[in-house]
């Protein structure tokens, strides 16, 4: 088992208000899974992939990933596993626009101690791999939104990471655009990734090989597809 979460729990306080995010979580997944959350608007998917990506730490709870207990890590020991182990996919790209795409790509490659001729080759084989090689001295701006995206996911994917977060990676994109990504993420996970994938589109969400649906902070329904 990769990822296992056990009665997490995430509430968010301010002076007068307190939100639970998220409630009663206890969710496993296999190394080489690929799972889809469901759910309507507020009902804790990003909360959940943010604590599953260690952006976001939980109120209560356990999360073990492999060996690591994740919620016991000290921040820079935490720093350090997100960069070997996960790749994220957001939204909106997030890619820096300061930065030419391939400088995007490479900065995922930042404090790795992997030397400068393998980084450079990683880094073409990232852009090759979702077909953006041709745009590599582009800046985010000049490229249309399918592929920042498909930059945005050769960054999440250089590290070489066991575990890819995406939270609704087609959101932004057309049909179209939005049917490369499923078929990039698929062929990853197809290679081994372990794919962890939010969205609002059923048909996407029946590509995965299970489903998980989440209300009001909770994880009401896990169906495997039959695929
Ligand atoms: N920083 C925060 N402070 C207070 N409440 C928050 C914060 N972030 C999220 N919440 C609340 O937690 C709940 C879950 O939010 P979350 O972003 O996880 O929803 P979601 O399922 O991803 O929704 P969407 O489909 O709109 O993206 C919501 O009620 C939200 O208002
Ligand atoms: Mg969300």
């Amino acid at each position: 088992m990769l990822i296992k979460l056990m009665n997490i729990q995430r509430l968010y306080r301010s002076d007068e208000i307190e939100t639970t995010a998220l409630q009663n979580i206890n969710l496993h997944i296999e190394e080489k899974e690929f799972v889809a959350i469901m759910g309507p608007s507020g009902c804790g998917k990003s909360t959940l992939l943010n604590i599953l990506g260690t952006i976001d730490r939980p109120t209560t709870g356990s999360y073990h990933f492999g060996q690591h207990e994740l919620t016991e890590m000290n921040e820079a020991t935490l720093a350090k596993f997100r960069r070997e182990h996960l790749g994220y996919i957001f939204q909106s790209f997030n890619l820096i626009d300061e930065l030419t795409i391939k400088e995007n790509i490479e900065l995922a490659l930042t404090y790795r101690n992997i030397p400068k001729n393998e980084r450079r080759k990683r880094v073409d084989h990232a852009m090759d791999r979702v077909g953006i090689g041709h745009r590599a001295h582009h800046y985010p701006s000049q490229l249309s939104g399918g592929q920042q995206q498909r930059a945005a996911i050769a960054r999440a994917i250089v590290g070489k990471p066991r575990l890819i977060l995406a939270d609704e990676p087609t959101g932004n994109l057309d049909t179209e655009n939005g049917a490369q990504v499923m078929d990039i993420l698929q062929s990853l996970n197809d290679e081994g990734a372990t794919i962890i994938m939010v969205t609002h589109s059923l048909s996407h969400a029946d590509l995965a090989r299970r489903r998980i649906d989440m209300l009001d902070g909770q994880i009401v329904v896990s169906v495997a597809n039959a695929i």
